[in-house]
């Protein structure tokens, strides 16, 4: 557990006894310690998406940004779990090549054991294939990243750290880089309940929802197509209350 940690990153033990880490470069944690790494996962981005998408045969997934790989992880598990017979592709960019490298060492929870071999050769060469899974990390900056696609993605993570401090992952032309990317019945899962995100969703032509799972903290699903099963947000009433509120711009 100690090879983990080194001058950028410190491991810490989140509230569902799974480990994340904290960044003393961002000053931040890679989760909500409070929520937990594997249940914020599990709860925000897996299980919100896979309730819309577990139906198609192939899913493209995008997943902001890699981290520690927990939504990438999780969504395999989930798939095993489910005796799923989707073949899944996932995309990730991750700008921090040392992590990548140094997550073999990483100790994640004993749901992840059955992909120890995937996290070494992702760890490795950065990509991995088998016939269910294909995950290619993009090691490199994500505004770059996905401009190089165009309808896409079925699902993407945004699990950026957070707006106040990785902005240029949260901005109104950023998302409008991610919506291009999307396929138009596409879903965007985020920890993110800011009005300030929900706003640079909402004028780029999302419908917002809130996500409310049981003993977790509510977060936000984002669609261009609308959704049955989560409770949309009333952006109009919003705007209409917060008159000086903005989106954050590039
Ligand atoms: C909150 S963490 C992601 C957590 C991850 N989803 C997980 O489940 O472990 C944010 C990550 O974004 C990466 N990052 C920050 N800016 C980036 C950028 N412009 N492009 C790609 N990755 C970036 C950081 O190095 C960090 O690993």
């Amino acid at each position: 557990m100690d090879k983990f940690n080194d001058e950028l990153h410190e491991i810490v033990l989140s509230e569902d006894g799974s480990f994340t880490a904290y960044s003393k470069e961002y000053d931040e944690h890679y989760h909500s310690t409070r929520d937990g790494a594997m249940k914020e996962s599990l709860l925000k981005h897996v299980i919100p998406a896979f309730k819309i998408k577990e139906y198609k045969e192939e899913i493209n997934i995008l997943d902001i940004c890699y981290g520690l790989g927990f939504n990438t992880l999780a969504t395999m598990y989930y798939h095993k779990k489910n005796s799923l017979n989707s073949k899944l592709n996932i995309y990730s960019p991750e700008l921090d090549a040392t992590l990548i490298s140094s997550l073999k060492n990483f100790t994640y929870p004993k749901e992840f054991d059955e992909f120890k071999h995937i996290v070494l050769e992702l760890c490795e060469h950065a990509v991995y294939s088998d016939e269910n899974f294909h995950i290619e990390i993009f090691l490199g900056d994500a505004r770059e990243y996905v401009r190089r696609f165009e309808n896409k993605f079925d699902i993407v993570y945004q699990d950026a750290f957070s707006p106040s401090s990785n902005p240029t992952l949260w901005t109104l032309e950023y998302f409008a880089d991610i919506k291009k990317a999307m396929k138009k019945d596409a879903l965007l899962t985020t920890y993110s309940i800011a009005l300030a995100t929900r706003l640079a969703l909402y004028k780029n032509g999302f419908n917002v929802y809130i996500n409310s799972e049981e003993g977790i903290r509510k977060s936000t699903i984002a669609s261009e197509a609308k959704l049955q099963n989560f409770s949309l947000v009333d952006m109009e009433h919003k705007i209409f209350c917060n008159k000086d509120a903005k989106p954050l711009r590039d």
